[in-house]
């Protein structure tokens, strides 16, 4: 069957790395036969928000609905504030789409100048990504005032948390991960962290292959960067998955190699993949973006759409070029430009 793609590539250098995912996901249905898809591009961005005082059209979602998966760039640009951009674009199709998953593979690639080298890092980040910390109940009293004070609740379920729960061990059980750690603070936090372990602990009963370990969300942090080749699965709230993935991505060689995936496990809408970075308008269009994390979500959508196979091709493909140093963008170093970077991952990819 055909898979059939939706492409957003946005703002800034949204277009010029998802330009080069496009093209290696083209090559490889050129090398495999039995690999089909086909691509709609959709030109939402800020560029349409100042054409047309939105973000997307009204019936952008049952656009969307119709494809198996979303390939997304970045959005954010000057003329527009961030919060529209985000919470009319991004927001609606997370939320719809009842994606409740961020998952981050938090890996050091081979020729990756970083200064673990020594370790072997290869874990993912399996964030809560509907409901948490990230909830609009609250509001502020007394607003202006000295005596101003501000609510700001978080919504922790027992099923939401079973759902993310289940997803990781599931994760690591497909992946032959020997452990889950789950990031807590349930000794401060004293109501919604408790349902958070409790919640964890439950669904981890089912797995008894597997061992479950909490760490409170301040020493794994620490631990993240003391010892980051420990970890296999982190299972983490909204709050908690975000700092840890920006952390993460830090820790194993930055933005530009950093790709993520926006999931509904249940294949009841698409999912979406996308790099952790945003726009960049520092050096958008000058031609020098990483288009790897780009090119590595749209390997996360490989695996997604059943394709592991080909997913680890462009993973080797990657790893041969950053292993070769020869063509680098500027964010590791070199002087290469985006197209160089994806020209030699799509030569990789011929000689594998
Ligand atoms: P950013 O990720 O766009 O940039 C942060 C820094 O990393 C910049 O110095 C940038 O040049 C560098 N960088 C990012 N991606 C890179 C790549 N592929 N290759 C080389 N260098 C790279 O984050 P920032 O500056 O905080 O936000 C810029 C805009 O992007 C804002 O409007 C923000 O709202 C938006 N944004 C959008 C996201 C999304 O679409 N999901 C996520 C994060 C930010
Ligand atoms: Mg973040």
């Amino acid at each position: 069957t055909t898979h059939k793609i939706a492409v957003i590539p946005g703002d800034g250098i949204g277009p010029e790395v998802v330009n080069e995912a496009v093209k290696v996901l083209e090559l490889l249905k050129k090398l495999d036969p039995s690999f089909e898809i086909e691509f709609e591009t959709f030109d939402w961005s800020s560029e349409y928000y100042l054409r047309h005082g939105k973000m997307m059209p009204e019936d952008a979602l049952d656009t969307l609905k119709k494809y198996d998966a979303i390939l997304f760039g970045a959005i954010g640009d000057k003329r527009v504030p961030d919060d529209v951009t985000i919470w009319e674009l991004i927001m609606p199709i997370r939320k719809n789409f009842k994606q409740y998953i961020n998952l981050r593979p938090v890996k050091l690639l081979k020729g990756v100048p970083c200064r673990y080298m020594d370790e072997n890092i290869d874990f993912v980040i399996v964030r809560e990504n509907a409901e948490g910390e990230y909830s609009n109940s609250g509001g502020r009293l007394y607003p202006g005032m000295e005596q101003e004070i501000a609510v700001q609740n978080t919504i922790i379920t027992r099923t939401g948390t079973k759902k993310v729960a289940r997803f990781a061990f599931e994760y690591a059980k497909r992946q032959g991960k020997r452990t889950v750690t789950s990031a807590t603070k349930s000794n401060a936090i004293i109501h919604s962290m408790k349902l958070w372990d409790e919640a964890v602990n439950e669904v981890g009963k089912d797995f008894p292959a597997i061992h479950l370990q909490s760490y409170y969300i301040d020493a794994l942090a620490a631990y993240f960067v003391l010892r980051p080749g420990d970890f296999e699965v982190v299972v983490a709230s909204n709050l908690f998955g975000d700092i840890l993935s920006d952390l993460g991505s830090a820790v194993v060689g930055g933005l530009g190699l950093s790709p993520s995936a926006n999931l509904n496990p249940e294949g009841d809408f698409p999912s979406m993949f996308e790099p952790v970075h945003g726009s960049a308008p520092d050096i958008a269009g000058k031609g020098i973006a990483n288009p790897i994390a780009q090119i590595w979500s749209a390997a996360l959508m490989l695996e997604h759409l059943g394709r592991e196979d080909l997913a680890a091709v462009i993973l080797d493909a990657i790893e041969q070029v950053l292993v070769q140093k020869e063509v680098r963008t500027p964010d590791l170093g070199g002087s290469s430009t985006t197209s160089e970077m994806g020209s030699s991952i799509r030569a990789a990819i011929q000689q594998l």
